[in-house]
């Protein structure tokens, strides 16, 4: 029923595949920054925390009876930690992204979102109506803020941006942080990629531009990232909790969150504070070798290197999968040109890095 789509498909190599990777592989390529996914004492206190509930699943939705001591310990701590007044827990950061975009923005308001948001924010801005969205130009905050100033519309301004891009691996520049402020503008940044990657307690990028939340900023983190689990969360006022949680349908009508999942997010958000200094030194050595070999300058984790061809990228995955490195073959429409995403992952050795690099090195030359 779908041949011709899928032929289509596989003509201009967008076919995409599941593959059960060799476990031997060096994994450059997943998002597990800090290496927590191999943390066994972090995963095993998580194990004994759950141990301690009578019941083992949550069971239904958080407003029923699905809302756990679990859920509750992890938001007070993110709360304290962050500085933000309260939380909510919610089942993966593409449900964060739909609960937050479709829930905030009402009828009057205009939602204006960065053009390389993640595909769950643009996803969901298809529940709004046209007029309500307004894309603005990568990381271009003229672009933005002309595009906020134009805006005639008489309902709330809402801006959506990424504290770390999952594909460029660059910040979003501080700038947006003071349009979001000049225009009274409430400002969601999603931190999937930047929390526990960047900033002085490597709390992403509020910490990273020494920003103090205030009631207008949202700020959604992941736990399938850095923190080695699954699940994300949500930051900001009170007041926008409450709503979220009175009016986000993922939230309402989804199962809460798994608990083991999240008594795993506490343990690595203890584990990232407790080791940050060590932490912090072994993402700056690895971009050190980043700049040193591949001339490329980043804060964060996420090395992308263009090549600009879909059968190219896939060839050269295949290449260094062949001398025993797992990198990321980036294609269209995913990304506007097609790039090897190396992901500079600390608990991979710095000799394994150092020689993807120089193979990748040699490859753009
Ligand atoms: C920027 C960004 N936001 C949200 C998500 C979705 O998060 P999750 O994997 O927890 O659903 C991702 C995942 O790839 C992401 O890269």
């Amino acid at each position: 029923m779908y041949s011709k789509e899928l032929l289509s498909i596989k003509k201009s190599n967008r076919f995409r595949t599941r593959d059960v990777f060799d476990k031997n592989l060096i994994d450059l390529a997943s998002n597990d920054y800090l290496g927590q996914s191999t943390n066994k004492d972090i995963f095993q206190k998580a194990y004994e925390r759950v141990l301690e509930e009578q019941y083992l699943a949550p069971k239904a939705s958080m407003l029923v009876n699905g809302y756990n001591q679990i859920h509750k310990d992890f938001e007070d701590k993110l709360c304290a930690i962050n500085g933000f007044e309260a939380a909510v827990t919610v089942g993966s950061g593409f449900l964060a992204n739909i609960s937050m975009i479709e829930a905030l923005c009402r009828k009057n308001d205009t939602l204006f979102i960065d053009e390389e948001y993640h595909a769950s924010g643009i996803l969901a801005t298809k529940l709004l109506r046209d007029e309500q969205v307004v894309v603005f130009n990568h990381n271009d905050y003229k672009d933005l803020e002309r595009k906020i100033s134009d805006d005639t519309r008489k309902g709330r301004k809402i801006i959506a941006i990424e504290g770390v891009y999952s594909m460029g691996g660059d910040l979003a520049p501080i700038e947006i942080f003071d349009i979001a402020t000049k225009y009274e503008a409430l400002l969601i940044v999603d931190e999937a990629h930047s929390s526990g990657v960047i900033g002085e307690n490597l709390l992403g990028i509020f910490d990273y531009y020494d920003i103090k939340p205030a009631y207008n900023h949202i700020k959604m983190g992941t736990l399938g990232k850095a923190y080695g689990s699954y699940g994300a969360y949500i930051l900001a006022s009170s007041e926008i909790i409450d709503f979220l949680t009175n009016r986000a349908k993922p939230i309402i009508y989804s199962t809460a969150p798994s608990l083991f999942d999240i008594a795993l997010g506490l343990e690595s958000l203890k584990y990232i504070v407790e080791n940050k200094q060590t932490l912090k030194h072994n993402i700056q050595e690895h971009l050190k070798i980043i700049k040193e070999i591949l001339d490329i300058e980043s804060q964060s984790l996420i090395i992308p290197i263009d090549f600009g061809d879909n059968k190219k990228v896939k060839e050269i995955q295949a290449m260094l999968q062949e001398k025993g490195f797992l990198v990321g073959a980036i294609r269209q429409p995913t990304v506007k040109s097609a790039i090897i995403r190396l992901i500079a992952k600390i608990d991979i050795n710095k000799e394994d890095l150092i020689e993807v690099c120089k193979i990748l090195k040699e490859l753009k030359c």
